[in-house]
C-alpha cells in the first residue's frame, strides 16, 4: 500500500493499492505539484521494495531526490515524518561529462549521493520500421527501402548482435541501392553514431537498472520531437521491459524464477510521448503497456499539465486519477469526461474546490471511490521548483 497523503475530510491516511498493476494519471496546471507527487509515489514504491522503479525525466529535475528534504522539515515534522534521501541512479544517454558540461559538474552531483551510469540502447532493439522513422524516411522511398532491407537482413543473420558499423557495411554492400542513396544513408548513420546513445557491444537493457534505487532516465539533453531521441529511448525501453516481464511472468507461472521484479515506470511531461492526434515513436508501445501491462506486472504513471493533450487511449486505461489544480477549460473538460456514476457528482465540481498546493482529487476506479486529499510532504528533496 502506498501512503500518498491524507483525506481532507477526516484526516485519515490515503493509500493506493499497489498489490496489482496500476495505470495512473497525474494532472494539474504548472506548479500544482505533479512532479512532487510523482516523487511521493517513488518514495513509497522504494519502501515497499521488490519493484523496479524507473522515472522518465524529460526536464532533468529528479536527481536531487538523493538528498533529504531539509527545506520542508517543518512540514514533514507536522506529518510525523523526517527528511530522507533515496538511493538514486542517474542514467544518462551518452557521456555524463559531455552532457552536463564538464567533470566538475558531474563530481558535484556525485558528491550529493547520485550515482551515474550511461544508458545506451542496442541498435538491434529497433525494428526496421523504427530505424526508418528515426531518420524520417518512408519505407516506400528508395532510402527507406534500402535501410529497412539492411536492418532486416542483419536481424535475420545476427539477431541481437549487430551495431551501427554493421548497418553501414550492409548498406555499402547493397547492390540494389544506387550511390546517392547509399551515401545519404551513410551520412545519417554516422550522425547516429555520434549521438552516443547506441551501444557498441551487446548489453541487456534491464541489467543497467538498480532494483534498490530510483532509476532516473534523464532525457533533458535530447531533442523532444515526436520522432526524436527522447521518444526513441522510451520506445525501446517500453518494448524491452514488456518483453522481459512477459517472459518472467510465464516463468513465474511455471514455478520457475522470473528474472525481473514487477515494474513501475513514471513518465513526467507525458504529452511528449503520448500526445493526442499525433504519432510518436513511443506511442504504440506505451498504449500497449497501459492496455496489456496488467498481466505481466507493469504499472504506468503519466503526468501532464495538459490532460487534454494526452491520447485518450492512455487516459481511458488509467484506473487512478490524481487531479491537482486545473484552470484551463479544455483540461477540466478532459478530466470531467472521466466522471462515473459512483462519484455522486461530476469531477469538475471536485476540481473547482482545490485550493492549496498539494491538494488533489483522487479517483480510484478499482475501489470506485473519489475523495479530496492533501498529498503528503516529500522526504526526499524536490528539484522541480521555480529556478
Ligand atoms: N504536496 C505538497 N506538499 C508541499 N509542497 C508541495 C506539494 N506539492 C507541491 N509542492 C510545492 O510546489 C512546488 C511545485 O511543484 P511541482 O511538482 O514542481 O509542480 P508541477 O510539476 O505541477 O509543475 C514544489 O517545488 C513544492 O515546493
Ligand atoms: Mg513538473
Amino acid at each position: 500500500m502506498l501512503n500518498i497523503g491524507k483525506d481532507l475530510k477526516n484526516q485519515e491516511f490515503v493509500y493506493l493499492d499497489d498489490s496489482r498493476s496500476r495505470a495512473v494519471l497525474v494532472c494539474g496546471k504548472r506548479g500544482s505539484g505533479k512532479s512532487y507527487t510523482l516523487g511521493v509515489i517513488v518514495e513509497e514504491l522504494l519502501d515497499a521494495g521488490d519493484t523496479l522503479v524507473v522515472i522518465v525525466d524529460p526536464m532533468g529535475i529528479y536527481y536531487p531526490m538523493a538528498q533529504p528534504n531539509q527545506a520542508q522539515e517543518r512540514l514533514l515534522w507536522d506529518s510525523g515524518l523526517t527528511p530522507k534521501g533515496v538511493p538514486t541512479l542517474l542514467l544518462v544517454p551518452g557521456d555524463p561529462e559531455l552532457l552536463y558540461g564538464g567533470r566538475e559538474v558531474v563530481q558535484v552531483i556525485e558528491s550529493k549521493g547520485v550515482r551515474f551510469r550511461q544508458f545506451k540502447i542496442n541498435p538491434a532493439d529497433l525494428s526496421p520500421d523504427a530505424w526508418c522513422e528515426l531518420f524520417d524516411l518512408s519505407i516506400s522511398d528508395v532510402m527507406g527501402i534500402a535501410l529497412f532491407r539492411a536492418v532486416q537482413h542483419l536481424k535475420r543473420r545476427r539477431k541481437e548482435h549487430f551495431f551501427i558499423p554493421d548497418i553501414i557495411e550492409a548498406i555499402e554492400m547493397d547492390e540494389l541501392a544506387n550511390d546517392r542513396t547509399r551515401q545519404a544513408l551513410l551520412n545519417r548513420l554516422e550522425m547516429a553514431q555520434d549521438w552516443g546513445i547506441f551501444s557498441t557491444r551487446y548489453q541487456e537493457l534491464w541489467e543497467v537498472f538498480d532494483h534498490q534505487a530510483v532509476n532516473i532516465i534523464d532525457l533533458s539533453t535530447l531533442d523532444p520531437g515526436p520522432k526524436g531521441r527522447r521518444n526513441l529511448i522510451v520506445d525501446v525501453l517500453a518494448r524491452d521491459m514488456f518483453k522481459r516481464r512477459t517472459i518472467a511472468r510465464r516463468k513465474e507461472g511455471l514455478g520457475l524464477i522470473g528474472e525481473l521484479p514487477r515494474v513501475w515506470v513514471l513518465i513526467d511531461e507525458a504529452h511528449q510521448f503520448v500526445p493526442s492526434g499525433k504519432t510518436t515513436l513511443a506511442k504504440e508501445a506505451l498504449i500497449r503497456w497501459a492496455k496489456e501491462g496488467r498481466q505481466p506486472g507493469l504499472s504506468l504513471v503519466v503526468a501532464s499539465q495538459q490532460p487534454s493533450a494526452i491520447d485518450s487511449e492512455i487516459i481511458s486505461q488509467c484506473d487512478i486519477i490524481v487531479a491537482q489544480k486545473l484552470t484551463n477549460r479544455a483540461d477540466i473538460q478532459a478530466v470531467n469526461a472521466l466522471s462515473q456514476d459512483y462519484m455522486g457528482g461530476e469531477l469538475k465540481t471536485y476540481i473547482r474546490k482545490l485550493n492549496r498546493r498539494g491538494e488533489a482529487v483522487l479517483v480510484d476506479d478499482e475501489q470506485e471511490k473519489v475523495m479530496m486529499l492533501q498529498v503528503r510532504p516529500r522526504k526526499s528533496y524536490h528539484g522541480g521548483g521555480e529556478a
